[in-house]
């Protein structure tokens, strides 16, 4: 299995979110996927947002954007498949250029991606000449190539506060941004995109399920509007909110973001209770089994960006990557 897993122990681990009928389908084309991933050298890279049979059955390296970007710079093997959405294999195809970069899906895509073009950046730029541009990784190859800096939501705070200007452009989650904001004396220029998902949420769902739940430990993710963050007992990455998980001794625990990360963590923590509040990405969902087995075994749909916008692109991404881990 992605990691070193019997059937048993993969069973048990799906048992949590599907039912036995289901598992025994799954668990051939589980099989067929890790064959395939061996005889093609390929390596298969698993977003936390990914569905429990593609997480935990195929995956080799899981986790948020920023380990998944740092990942994808490291692998030796010669095919990367992204089990995520567009902006993150683009990203690893920026990083690993030589070699060939797959997606399950091409429409597996993200509202903040298509919030902002590599336009719209240049004329931010135009109206505020001097400002760095620091850009959420949820956004295209074209619009990083446009970029100073990169961010995910594991380390925004600490890119923000590493340039020198007073006033930073910070593209294109406006959510995240107000967040960043409290954190920050800079001045922040911002963009309306949202993330579909996380915008949804609302500080009334949290004080409702504190009426219902006795301590309940609120974790959500920074895309979510300021009144959710500051109404939450943590928040972070997607990885972040796992590793507070893992530490907490919380026994209830409402969890504020994508779904299959519930499902995900439920596995993972069998004696804790997840309250659910499922908002699903339908991008993240486009990735199933199926896709999966069919992108390595026809070896599809590979990611293809110009010379020009993987030297641009990679300036941004590896400032990023040199600031979170203090090298190339
Ligand atoms: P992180 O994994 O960086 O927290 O990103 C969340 C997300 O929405 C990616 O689509
Ligand atoms: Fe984009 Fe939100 Fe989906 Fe992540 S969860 S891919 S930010 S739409």
């Amino acid at each position: 299995m992605g990691i070193d897993m019997n059937r048993d122990r993969l069973s048990e681990i799906l048992g949590a979110t599907y039912l036995p009928d289901e598992i025994e389908k799954k668990i051939p084309l589980i099989e067929e996927i890790n064959r395939l991933k061996k005889e093609k050298n390929a390596v298969i890279l698993g977003h936390n947002y990914m569905t429990p049979d593609v997480f935990h059955g195929v995956s080799d390296i899981m986790g948020d954007s920023l380990y998944l970007s740092k990942m994808a710079a490291e692998t030796n093997a010669e095919i990367i498949l992204f089990n995520g959405v567009h902006f993150m294999a683009e990203t690893a195809k920026i990083l690993s250029p030589n070699k060939k970069v797959l997606i399950g899906d091409l429409k597996a895509g993200c509202s903040l991606a298509e919030s902002i073009t590599a336009k719209d950046v240049l004329h931010l730029k135009k109206l505020h000449p001097g400002a760095p541009v620091i850009t959420y990784v949820n956004c295209s190859a074209e619009v990083k190539a446009e970029t100073d800096i990169c961010c995910t939501s594991a380390n925004a705070v600490k890119i923000v506060n590493s340039v020198e200007s007073d006033t930073v452009i910070f593209l294109p989650d406006e959510y995240l941004a107000s967040n960043v904001q409290k954190h920050t004396t800079k001045k922040l220029i911002t963009h309306p995109g949202r993330c579909m998902v996380h915008e949804i949420y609302q500080k009334s769902d949290i004080d409702q399920a504190r009426k219902q739940f006795e301590e309940l430990v609120v974790i959500s993710h920074p895309e979510c509007n300021s009144d959710v963050v500051s109404a939450s007992d943590f928040s972070g990455s997607t990885s972040e909110m796992a590793g507070f998980i893992e530490k907490s001794s919380a026994e209830n625990i409402m969890l504020i973001t994508e779904c299959s990360m519930g499902d995900n963590l439920r596995s993972s923590f069998p004696k804790k209770h997840f309250v659910s509040t499922c908002q699903t990405c339908p991008h993240m969902k486009k990735i199933t089994l199926e896709k999966v087995r069919d992108a390595l075994f026809y070896e599809q749909y590979e990611i293809n960006l110009s010379e020009d916008i993987i030297s641009r692109g990679k300036k941004s991404v590896n400032r990023m990557l040199e600031i979170s881990y203090g090298k190339k």
